[in-house]
Parts: C-alpha cells; sequence; structure tokens
C-alpha cells in the first residue's frame, strides 16, 4: 500500500547493512500461549487458551507456540482439543517447547499425535552463567545436551510421518553467551537434523534477557548469519525479552542483520518485563508502508481479549494501542492536526502533524483525537463544534469561546466533553 512511506530518508552512502531498513515483513511466531501464558499469575485454562488461539489465526498468525505439553497437563489437553477438533487451518503451524530430556520429549511428541504440521521446540541454556553455575557442565557437555536431545527428536518423529514436522533449536541465553560457542552448537544440532536433506528447522536466538544494547543483539545475529552451516537451509529466528526495554528494536535490527522470523506476543506479555511486542513491531513495519502480514485493523478487540485473558491491562501510551495514543489535549498540536486533517484525502499519502498513522486504520476514530481540557485553544474548541455539531465559527468567535471554555476546564480540572463546549456556546452567544 501506498499510504506510508519510509520516512525520513537517510542518503547515508556508507552505511553499515544493505539491508539498513526493513523491506518485507518477517515470519512472526507468536508465542503468548507458552511464554506469555507461563509469566501469568493466573494461568490460561484449556477455553482460554482455544480463545487466544482463534484470535491469533484470525489475524494471520502461521507459527503459534500454543504451550509446553510435556510440563503441563493443561498445555497436554490443549494440544490434544486443536487436533482432535481440527482447529488447526493446514497453513498454520502449531510449535510446543520441552525441554532436552527424553522422557518429556516422548511426552512432547505424544501431545502432537496426529498433527498435520506442527513444530517441536527444544531448548539448553549455553551461556556461561547457566554451564557454570546452574548445570556444571563444561561446553562439550553442554552441545552434548542439545545434540542428543536433537537425535530424540529426529527419532521420534520418524515414528510419526503421518505429520510434516518442524524442528527448532533454541540456545537459551544466546545473547549471553560466547558467540563462537553459539555456532559451534548450532552447527552440531544442525549436523543431526541435515536442514539440506529437507528437514524444515528454525534456529531461534533469544535474547532470554536483554543484556545489552540492540545493535550488539544485531551483530551477534549477524555473526550466526553469516557463519553456521547450512545457512540457505536454516530458518534463523530471533526472540527477543524486554528487559531493557528495547525488545522491538533489537529484534528490528535483527531482522536488519538477517534474521528470517521473530518470536513476540501481543502486546508484549511474558517474561519479567514482556517478551517482544507484536503489534508495535508489525505497526511499525505498517507505517513504513509494509504489510505485516498481521491484521491489526480491529485493535480495540485485540487489547479486550488480550486483557481479559491475561488479566493485565494496557498502557494508555502502549504504541499504536493504547486508548491515549492517539488524542491530543494541547492547543498547538490541536491546531497542526485540525489543519492536516481537514487537507487529506482518501489516497492521499499520510501526512499529519503528530499522528505518526491514520487511527482509522487500528478502528480508531478521528473524534477521538481532538480532546478538551485546560490546556486547548481555539483550535481544539472549533474542531469539536465543526466535527460533532456541524458548527462552523468564525476566528473571533473561536478565541472568545475557547477563554471561557479554558476557565471551565480549569474549573474542573479534567476532561470537557464537547456537549459542555456546545452548551457554553449555547448558553454565552446563543440565548440572547
Ligand atoms: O526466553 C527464552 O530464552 C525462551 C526460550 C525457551 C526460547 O523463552
Ligand atoms: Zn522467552
Amino acid at each position: 500500500h501506498t499510504k506510508y512511506q519510509p520516512f525520513p530518508v537517510i542518503d547515508k552512502p556508507d552505511r553499515r547493512w544493505p539491508g539498513q531498513r526493513i523491506e518485507k515483513a518477517p515470519l512472526w511466531a507468536a508465542v503468548d500461549l507458552r511464554d506469555g501464558n507461563q509469566a501469568l499469575i493466573k494461568p490460561m485454562s484449556v477455553a482460554q487458551k482455544r480463545t487466544f488461539f482463534q484470535m491469533l489465526v484470525e489475524l494471520g498468525f502461521k507459527e503459534i507456540e500454543v504451550g509446553f505439553p510435556s510440563a503441563s497437563q493443561i498445555d497436554f489437553d490443549f494440544c490434544r482439543v486443536l487436533i482432535e477438533e481440527d482447529l488447526v487451518p493446514d497453513d498454520v503451524h502449531i510449535q510446543v517447547l520441552t525441554q532436552a530430556r527424553e522422557d518429556l520429549i516422548a511426552r512432547t511428541f505424544e501431545s502432537l499425535k496426529g498433527a498435520k504440521n506442527a513444530v517441536v521446540h527444544i531448548y539448553n541454556a549455553t551461556s556461561p552463567t547457566f554451564r557454570e553455575q546452574v548445570f556444571n557442565v563444561d561446553k562439550d557437555g553442554c552441545k552434548a545436551i542439545a545434540v542428543r536431545a536433537a537425535e530424540w527428536v529426529r527419532d521420534y518423529a520418524a515414528q510419526q510421518p503421518e505429520t510434516h514436522w518442524s524442528f527448532q533449536y533454541s540456545p537459551e541465553t544466546f545473547s549471553a553467551t560466547e558467540t563462537d560457542f553459539a555456532i559451534e552448537v548450532i552447527d552440531a544440532v544442525n549436523n543431526v537434523w541435515r536442514p539440506d536433506q529437507g528437514q524444515r528447522v528454525i534456529i531461534n536466538l533469544p535474547a532470554t534477557v536483554e543484556v545489552s544494547t540492540p545493535n550488539v543483539f544485531a551483530d551477534q545475529v549477524e555473526l550466526v548469519h553469516e557463519n553456521i552451516q547450512y545457512r540457505d537451509d536454516v530458518i534463523i529466528s530471533v526472540h527477543t525479552h524486554d528487559d531493557r526495554g528495547c525488545g522491538v528494536a533489537a529484534a528490528e535490527m535483527a531482522v536488519m542483520a538477517g534474521a528470517d522470523r521473530v518470536e513476540g506476543t501481543l502486546l508484549g506479555n511474558g517474561e519479567r518485563t514482556g517478551n517482544m511486542d507484536l503489534v508495535t513491531a508489525g505497526m511499525n513495519l505498517y507505517s513504513q508502508g509494509i504489510d505485516p502480514q498481521i491484521d491489526f485493523s480491529r485493535m480495540k478487540e485485540i487489547v479486550a481479549l488480550v486483557e481479559e485473558i491475561t488479566d493485565i491491562q494496557t498502557h494508555p501510551r502502549h504504541p499504536y494501542a493504547g486508548d491515549l495514543v492517539f488524542s491530543a489535549f494541547s492547543g498547538s498540536h490541536q491546531d497542526a492536526i485540525r489543519k492536516c486533517l481537514s487537507r487529506y484525502k482518501e489516497g492521499d499519502t499520510w501526512n499529519v502533524a503528530y499522528l505518526p498513522i491514520d487511527p482509522a486504520d487500528v478502528g480508531r476514530r478521528y473524534e477521538e483525537v481532538v480532546r478538551i481540557n485546560s490546556q486547548s485553544g481555539k483550535g481544539g474548541v472549533a474542531h469539536v463544534l465543526e466535527r460533532d455539531f456541524g458548527i462552523d465559527l468564525p476566528r473571533w468567535l473561536q478565541q472568545e469561546l475557547a477563554k471561557v471554555v479554558q476557565k471551565d476546564a480549569e474549573e474542573d480540572g479534567g476532561e470537557i466533553t464537547s456537549e459542555s463546549v456546545h452548551r457554553r456556546f449555547n448558553s454565552d452567544y446563543l440565548s440572547v
């Protein structure tokens, strides 16, 4: 679509990465039902997972991590419901996480019996902190855990040939791991799975805890992208968390550095500060004229459902989704918005001051944009009378009425509805 363009255009010939802009949407994987769920005070029931899953499918997600069935009976039951009630469209992969242990991998495959397309996702932590303090293994021991698990996954999958399997490996704590060691482990896993022989393989690189600036994470991803074996046959995925508040930025830079796929959650629920927010990442693309391949046009419904199921409220200033993100109270902002909106015509490139996207594109209304309080000016007062009552005031009257309304707002201390502005206009100027 041409409504939005990359902006601003920078002419910087020595730019580091040829793809300094993201040119197309990555493959998204929604991990709300696993990473998001495991961080909830009250984990989701089977029924809630089902509702959430259906929304993710409707929005357009093709890869959905549905749980950790070897660790949770609810997640096991949910997998069975999805498969037995045929709830998974043919083009959607369900994904499940499991630790790198044979009994758990066996149980995981049991949960997926009869699935059409499934991703079995194994992980083990590879960073020095985990090797030395949590698991007491050296590098070889750590690599051996991953390789053994990869072999079990390969062998169990061979016993269930009715399913089209994808295999996914995460070196958990990748961003805190020596990158050359991570590459060594990834190569060892891939030597078992052999993506070059047709096996669909995803190598997922987590910033399990965000420990650096996004450019450093992107450098790590780039090293993997440039150095692993079988690169052309492997899907490189990233899985960022938001501990430093940069989960989306880290994922975006990772895509520019070579990643093909991004894992995240709607509105960023997930462990601690949360996972990378799929809404922000997707809408960031949209606002640059790139189709995110996910439908965010009914944002209010997304927010309502996520809030209901997670019991976590969305911040009113959450990018693209918060209640207040398309509101302007201050006079100068209102004035600028009003002028731009009066010139904007359907089909034009969006070019409206203070509004990075057209609120209508996420199901919001222009009516919400200009709101009146004591900081509003003549532009705002004129705008609401014109918008809601079809009254077109001369400039001198806009100024006078704005002063009176501003006083009302100061006394009230809060927001003044357009009805109150209208009442004030009627009483002061029409009732003679
Ligand atoms: O954050 C993380 O490292 C994870 C992995 C299991 C992918 O959630
Ligand atoms: Zn995670």
